[in-house]
């Protein structure tokens, strides 16, 4: 990568007209999502027609690259060919191990030995018998005692509620749970029902409701530990105490606090001490094990079995690739040692500084203290404009429209990393907390008037 510095922007003039079309910053995903007609090729040109628009105009949020690493400063593309070069605080890699030299020589040497392929799924001959200790790690990591390997994390998800739930029974998730649960939960069942984000009266009630009405149905209730939209948890002894009650089983997705959070990064709900009340753990290794793929952790081997037997993500999906493993399983060893805590702390400081600086001039960030720095913007049409200045500005950030969040509560993701220094973290401050001021004082006006639908 040739030589850079934040805010250098490459190409931009020629690309990014000043003026912006209220359709660019009026409409979003969600506006093209039903599309009506019955040619269902023509009918995919609208959704093109606007991502280009957008695109062009330094405004569309999804679709950009890398050139290059994702590292701590990267260079990136947009969609519409715009290059910008920026503190990057878009990148998952939470324990900063995405090039620390025990994943990189572990890979490097299972490519070797092992080569670049999977044979197959696992139930048809394809796993690896050195995985077997990956299993075995993770389970114990999160305190559970069986573990079924994924090739990616939304197929953990997507594969354990396809291949847990059936037809007959009911799924009642959190309303802002990951899309991966939320899908799995409905291609098995027509019976999925929702629950207010982390309120847990409201699932109370939706669990008596249900438990009323069909006494003998199986019901599992599913969560996240912590909400990578909003950095948020729910409370875990209450969750519990509600399954129980009603004798529902449980399934929480570790995803985005497992290796950073908690005594020895074991996570949040290990810390709160319900892990083994909870019966399905599942997870991601592409947020702070440096890589890609998915587990589910059970108590009881039979739950594990019949997953293995049932869920098409797991029987139908080659089985991860030797290197895959090989740096997944050095990150955990990374992630479990004196090392793994030095960048935890690391880790943890930073996105505080992050969360004080902010706040420190006059932004709202949400949540609780964690890799994910939250800071609030509100109005879509807000929050794009200043998006695209913090690209423009040497940042490098996602901005988080509905449906991942609710209307008109847009915000950016930052995700920091142990390894950002002091300087980007200021300096990022001052570029978000001056893009969103300046974006709120030219484009409030206008997210208000589409509010009232003029
Ligand atoms: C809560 C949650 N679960 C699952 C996943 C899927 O993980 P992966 O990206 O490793 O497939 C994600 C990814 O963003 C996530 O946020």
């Amino acid at each position: 990568m040739m030589h850079m510095e934040a805010g250098q922007r490459v190409g931009v003039d020629e690309c990014a007209p000043r003026s912006i079309s209220p359709r660019l910053l009026e409409l979003g995903l969600a506006d093209f999502r039903d599309p009506r007609g019955s040619n269902m090729v023509a009918r995919c040109e609208p959704f093109r027609e606007w991502v280009d628009a957008a695109s062009e105009a330094g405004l569309f949020q999804f679709l950009r690259h890398h050139d290059g690493a994702p590292d701590r400063v990267s260079e990136v593309v947009g969609w519409g060919g715009q290059r910008y070069v920026g503190i990057n605080f878009a990148s998952q890699d939470y324990l900063g191990l995405a090039r620390h030299p025990a994943v990189l020589s572990a890979a490097e040497a299972a490519l070797r030995r092992f080569g670049a392929h999977s044979a197959g799924s696992e139930p048809m001959g394809g796993g690896l018998a050195f995985a077997k200790a990956l299993e075995r790690e993770i389970a114990d990591y999160v305190g559970h005692a069986h573990a079924v390997l994924f090739p990616t994390g939304w197929s953990a998800g997507f594969g354990t509620l396809q291949g847990i739930v059936r037809p007959y029974d009911a799924v009642v998730l959190d309303a802002l749970a990951h899309n991966c649960l939320q899908l799995g939960a409905k291609s098995a069942t027509d019976a999925v029902h929702h629950f207010a984000h982390n309120d847990m009266d409201s699932l109370r009630k939706r669990l008596h409701r249900l438990r009323d009405a069909s006494p003998d149905q199986a019901i599992l209730v599913v969560t996240e530990s912590l909400f990578s939209m909003d950095s948020d948890s729910p409370a875990f002894d209450r969750l519990v105490s509600e399954c129980r009650e009603v004798g529902a089983s449980l399934l929480v997705d570790v995803a985005h606090d497992l290796g950073v959070l908690g005594e020895q990064g074991r996570g949040l709900l290990w810390e709160s001490g319900c892990h083994k009340d909870v019966d399905f753990i599942m997870g991601s290794f592409s947020k702070s094990f440096a890589s890609i793929g998915g587990f589910l952790a059970t108590r009881e081997k039979g739950t594990s079995y019949y997953v293995r037997g049932f869920s098409g993500a797991y029987t139908f999906s080659n089985y991860l690739i030797p290197p895959q493993i090989a740096a997944i399983r050095a990150a955990l060893g990374v992630a479990r040692s004196d090392d793994g805590e030095a960048l935890r702390r690391d880790a943890l400081s930073r996105a505080t500084w992050l969360r004080e600086a902010l706040e420190s001039r006059g932004i709202r960030v949400l949540g609780r203290p964690s890799s994910l720095v939250i800071p609030f913007v509100g109005p879509e049409p807000v929050a794009r404009v200043a998006y695209r200045s913090c690209l423009e500005n040497g940042v490098i950030l996602n901005n988080i429209e509905y449906p991942a969040c609710r209307r008109g509560e847009a915000r950016f993701r930052m995700q920091v990393t142990p390894l950002h220094v002091q300087d980007e973290i200021e300096t990022a401050a001052n570029v978000v907390s001056a893009a969103i001021k300046d974006a709120r004082l030219h484009y409030s006006g206008f997210a208000k008037a589409r509010a009232r639908g003029a």
